[in-house]
């Protein structure tokens, strides 16, 4: 029965060498497990250490595991297209100049596998999946082009190409171990709470002069690298940006998004930076300055499906565009329930 439960319990039993019955690890604690349980009560310790067993954060599998054959070869060109997709689809691309010269990392962060980054951890186990955006049941293709013109600004990809296969290859790898159908805590971006108001471009334009201006530049173009294509920094309106149809230009992604990573390198989910009144507000500062606009006119077959922060009509409801772009959300979500 205790096999079944989890590999580390029987290293316990061995490590131990005593029969386990009703007490779980009684006898047998190294130093630390023994500090913890000073102040508390044996059986609630146990219980804690079991539920941390099975509520582990997710990790992404290490890339030193990868095989050099062909398989392995073709995961390691996947996570290569996507930590520099500028270098292979961007202006001056090796494969072709379609695309804004963005990163998939630089929202997917660390290629998907940085937790509340739109991490990659519940791809392999949901897709195929039902989306109500297109309406109907998207594979992992045609879910990747939708980055591809969205986000990356730029065109399809053919599903054959090696690249497609390979992108497709590396976000399967990452994912490979999550059971089918279960998504891991963290697989998107956090959540924030809806605010009472709307969200207000003139504080944000305040608190991003404050904290995004160094790197993403007081134009919003970013900066780039040496070689005048690539980003340093990547872009957050303008030209080279995210379009009109992308899942950042909906308030809630955006905000949940740089809550637990913004400023880079010295935000984290557990150390956001920023208030969540500071990420609204300077989501809708971004989300209020130009961006190339793109309309599909097949989204949301079922227009009572948007989401509450989708900014164009038409409605099911009687909330204006205005509040679906800037909120306040919580009357909007109400009316959804009903
Ligand atoms: C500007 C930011 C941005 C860029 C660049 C970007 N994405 Fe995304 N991507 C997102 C967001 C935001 C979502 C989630 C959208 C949502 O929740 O509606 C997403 C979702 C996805 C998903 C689905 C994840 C899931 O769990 O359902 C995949 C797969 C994906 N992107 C792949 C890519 C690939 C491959 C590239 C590069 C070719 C890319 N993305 C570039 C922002 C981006
Ligand atoms: C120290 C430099 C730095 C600061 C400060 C910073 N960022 Fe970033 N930001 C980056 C980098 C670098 C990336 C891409 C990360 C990667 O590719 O790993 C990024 C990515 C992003 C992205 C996703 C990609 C895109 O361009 O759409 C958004 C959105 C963003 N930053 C918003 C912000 C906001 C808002 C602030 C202020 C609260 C901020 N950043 C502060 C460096 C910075």
């Amino acid at each position: 029965m205790i096999r079944l439960i989890s590999n580390k319990i029987i290293v316990v039993t061995i490590t131990c060498g005593i029969i386990i019955s009703s007490a779980f690890f009684s006898g047998c604690h190294d130093e630390e497990d023994s500090a913890k349980r000073g102040t508390k009560d044996t059986s609630e310790w146990n219980a804690e250490k079991l539920a941390s067993l099975f509520e582990a954060d997710w990790s992404a599998p290490d890339t030193s595991t990868l095989a050099h054959d062909a398989y392995g070869k073709l995961v390691r060109y996947g996570r290569l297209l996507i930590a520099n997709t500028g270098d292979y689809f961007g202006p001056g691309g090796k494969i072709s100049r379609n695309a804004n010269g963005m990163n998939c990392q630089n929202c997917h962060l660390d290629a998907g596998t940085r937790l509340y980054a739109n991490t990659y951890s519940a791809v392999y186990s949901i897709y195929p999946k039902l989306r109500a955006r297109s309406g109907s049941v998207e594979h992992l293709e045609k879910r990747i082009n939708d980055c591809m013109e969205r986000s990356m600004n730029g065109e399809k990809i053919d599903s054959l190409s090696h690249e497609m296969r390979a992108m497709v290859a590396y976000i399967n790898w990452v994912g490979k171990d999550v059971k089918k159908g279960v998504s891991p805590k963290g697989a998107a971006v956090v959540d924030l709470p809806y605010l009472d108001r709307a969200a207000d471009p003139a504080v944000g334009k305040i608190v991003y002069e404050n904290l995004c201006i160094t790197c993403h530049g007081n134009d919003g173009l970013g900066k780039l690298n040496d070689d005048g294509i690539t980003f340093l920094y990547p872009p957050l309106w303008g030209p080279r940006s995210y379009n009109t149809a992308a899942g950042l230009y909906r308030l809630s992604r955006f905000a949940g998004y740089i809550k637990a990573n913004m400023p880079n390198l010295t935000s984290s989910h557990d150390k956001p930076t920023l208030t969540d009144e500071e990420a609204w507000d300077i989501a809708a500062y971004v989300n209020s300055m130009p961006r190339p606009e793109k309309k599909f006119p097949g989204d949301w077959p079922d227009i009572s499906k948007k989401p509450v922060d989708h900014p164009y009509g038409p409605f099911s409801d009687k909330f204006t565009e205005e509040q679906h772009k800037y909120g306040p959300f919580k009357e909007i979500a109400e009316a959804h329930k009903k």
